[in-house]
């Protein structure tokens, strides 16, 4: 199997020097060797081993009859879109750890590969290295999924995890995450929650089998998140996690990303550092979790080249995806129930006039009031805060 690989950043060098470390055992997992041919960048990457392989036109991939499986690990939209359509379209099989892509274009590329009988592949587009596309595809087709509760953000897992352990600085947990290969090449993505919000519309997508827009999704990320938070956490024995969730909610879906308070019993608190975890419930098989490396450069690439694998292994042969073109309308977030944990600097009267009933957490942070409010739904819990002055205000899990 002739192979290209559109993208030589992190996680394209990743695919490539995967091959190489495993290339026995994943030939013969693939029944027969996996070769690269190709390898599409705008760079020259003079010294490096695979400098002879680079190519700068897409065209030239497409061209080449002997290319069966294109990888696409460039991120963005464009030109990622164009390429792939258009090597779907030359019946050449993809894939991809692009969640930008697969979000935005998944249902559309999905629908090309059918009527072309190859295949569009995106296990790495969600939880780095961990299965939980195939499991969804493949494994969990006897239920109906309730809920998906994920941190799926490598990124803001590892920076909160270090600020609540060492108590460490936001910037400087953010310079150390973006070494280590984990965070996007834009960090606003990560820490304002976008791509957990774009990964939690692939999975829900994936379980409902429509278009779920990421657009319609309410998106927090976690930049308003202080070291007092953390205090506040320790007391009342739970952790901060940035969660992205999906539960079923009549005929369709409520989605929401935001940081969590979350009790030290949640199956997702023992999920630190770099490390993602996936909880998935279903009607018929009860609870399930996904645990493992949800980001960086061998990790992702892991799950790329098993998508190679799997794709070698279905030469001529459209594995079905259910992810339809049609979108489906998701449920106002604003009818969603949350507990809250909020911080104020209004007095007790003000409180219990806005919210009624709370119970107090001394974290012996002087000049505000920490308080844990009831179930309520959001626009409630809205309604009522803007009756004091809210310093920060977190739900809790
Ligand atoms: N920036 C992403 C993360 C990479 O930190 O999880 C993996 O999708």
């Amino acid at each position: 199997m002739k192979i290209a690989v559109m993208g030589y950043g992190t996680i394209g060098s990743g695919v490539v020097d995967v091959l190489r470390i495993n290339r026995d055992k994943i030939a013969q997992r693939a029944g027969e060797p996996i070769e690269v041919k190709y390898i599409l960048d705008l760079r020259d990457f003079p010294g490096d081993p695979m400098e002879n392989y680079i190519v700068h036109d897409y065209q030239t991939i497409v061209n080449d009859p002997e290319i069966g499986i294109v990888v696409e690990t460039m991120g963005g939209v464009e030109p990622a879109y164009t390429f792939v359509k258009a090597m779907l379209e030359a019946d050449k099989q993809v894939a991809t750890s692009n969640k930008n892509l697969v979000a935005a274009k998944g249902a559309e590329l999905i629908k090309i590969a059918r009527e072309h009988n190859v295949n569009f592949q995106f296990e790495a587009s969600v939880g780095g290295g961990i299965p939980i596309i195939r499991p969804l595809n493949k494994c969990l087709t006897a239920d109906e999924i309730e809920e998906i509760t994920g941190i799926l953000n490598g990124t803001t897992n590892y920076m909160l995890t270090k600020m609540a352990d060492e108590g460490a600085d936001f910037d400087a947990v953010l310079k150390d995450a973006q070494a280590k290969g984990y965070a996007e090449k834009d960090p606003t993505a990560d820490i304002e929650g976008h791509d957990p919000c774009r990964k939690i519309a692939i999975l829900t997508s994936l379980v409902c089998g429509q278009q779920v827009d990421f657009e319609d999704i309410h998106c927090e990320g976690i930049t308003s998140i202080t070291p007092e938070d953390f205090k506040y956490a320790e007391v009342m024995n739970r952790s901060i996690k940035l969660l992205a969730s999906s539960r079923k909610a009549g005929g369709s879906y409520s989605c929401m990303v935001a940081p969590f308070m979350i009790d030290s019993n949640h199956p997702l608190s023992g999920v630190n550092g770099v490390f993602n975890g996936i909880f998935v419930h279903g009607n018929v098989l009860g609870d399930a979790m996904f645990y493992g490396s949800g980001a960086g450069k061998l990790p992702t690439a892991s799950a790329v080249v098993a998508d190679i694998v799997d794709m070698t292994k279905h030469k001529n042969t459209n594995i079905y995806i259910d992810w339809k073109p049609e979108k489906l309308e998701l449920v106002d977030y604003k009818d969603s129930r949350n507990r809250f944990f909020v911080r104020t600097v209004s007095d007790k009267e003000s409180i219990a006039g806005a919210f009624g009933t709370v119970s107090y957490v001394d974290a012996g942070i002087a000049g505000e009031i920490g308080f844990t409010t009831e179930e309520m739904t959001e626009a409630e819990f809205e309604k009522a805060a803007a009756q004091i002055e809210v310093r920060n205000r977190i739900r809790l899990g």
